[in-house]
């Protein structure tokens, strides 16, 4: 792998096989997981508001890049303080805000699909951010004391959370690129296997995943919540483990005692929009790399989010309506 910033992952990155052995951090019926906010308060909202409509005993962890766009003092202190009024990870944009290392870039440890320019953008965006950060008054040293990583109880059920993958904050091993290689899968199962966990719920790789493993296991990566996910739709994504079933998730299964499920954060995609283009107007690094994903959604079809399909399966991802933006 490249060594250029953006491209490379620091050591400071990796954590021990037995990062996932002790006890649960915490416990709940329903737990929702939401990495990949990237400073989208209307995101921040719908989360909020699904997890506040849950009966029980619930639990909300951000699983890290809750900042991204937020990248002027007023947006990232609201967006600061209401994440850390919740259970949060720190992704590779919360360390490379608050304990930059030497060379990371953005530390998403872009694999080769990803394009020059695209690494180019991110470092950019990470720059400007850090500037906001410090403007903003918040604390940075908390941010920086995040945890990388925890285990849940659900159901009586481990589940580990994670940013990138079971061995590092900005890993791939949980992406759909690598998920798609045979040699991807065994690795997968290898860490399932070695944390001892029901569930992994990832993201950080922009792209959501469900994919089943032997002894009912499985791990789920929710792409963003707070960017659009799919080809033509503008809704973000978050991830729900539950002892009960969710009334109208995108797609799940059912794992011991426990549901696993994608679901749709419909945010206000028209005021995002405006409050966006008032972040990153044409010509900023953002406007150049996310506008089009965010108005289109990415080139990707949600048919493919969960692999293998079972041949009988009757899994498809439902389709939901929503408002233009403009
Ligand atoms: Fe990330």
């Amino acid at each position: 792998m490249s060594e250029s910033p953006g491209r490379t992952c620091p050591l400071s990155y990796r954590y021990a096989p037995g990062a996932f052995a002790g006890p649960p951090a915490l416990r709940a019926e329903t737990l929702w997981i939401a990495g990949g906010l990237y400073g989208n308060r209307y995101a921040l909202q719908a989360l909020i508001e699904a997890c506040d409509a849950e009966p029980g005993d619930k639990a909300l962890v951000f699983n890290g890049d809750f900042h991204w766009f937020d990248a002027e003092p007023g947006e990232f202190e609201l967006i600061d303080e209401t994440v850390q009024g919740f259970h949060a990870l720190r992704g590779n944009v919360e360390t490379e805000i608050a304990v930059p290392a030497d060379g990371a870039g953005c530390g998403c440890a872009y694999p080769e699909w990803v394009g020059d320019a695209t690494v180019e953008h991110s470092n950019a965006i990470i720059e400007r951010l850090r500037a906001a950060a410090r403007a903003s008054g918040r604390d940075l040293g908390k941010l920086a004391a995040l945890p990388m990583h925890l285990v849940a109880e659900v159901g009586g059920e481990r589940i580990g959370i994670v940013h990138g993958d079971a061995e590092s904050l900005a890993g791939w091993s949980f992406s759909q690129e690598v998920l798609a290689t045979p040699a991807g899968v065994a690795d997968a199962q290898r860490q399932l296997d070695r944390a001892g966990v029901r569930v992994f719920a990832s993201s950080h790789t922009c792209l959501p995943v469900l994919k089943e493993f032997a002894g009912a296991r499985a791990l789920i990566n929710n792409g963003a919540a707070g960017m659009p996910n799919f080809r033509g739709e503008r809704y973000g994504i978050a991830t729900r483990i539950s002892t009960r079933p969710a009334r109208n998730p995108l797609y799940g299964t059912r794992l011991g005692g426990v549901h696993v499920e994608a679901m749709a954060l419909a945010y206000d995609a028209a005021a995002w929009d405006r409050r966006f283009l008032e972040l990153w107007p044409a010509g900023t690094d953002a406007h150049r790399s996310y506008l089009g994903r965010m108005r289109d959604g990415p080139a990707f079809d949600g048919a493919d989010v969960r692999f293998p399909r079972p041949a009988r399966s009757s899994v498809h991802v439902r389709k939901r309506r929503h408002s233009s933006p403009n």
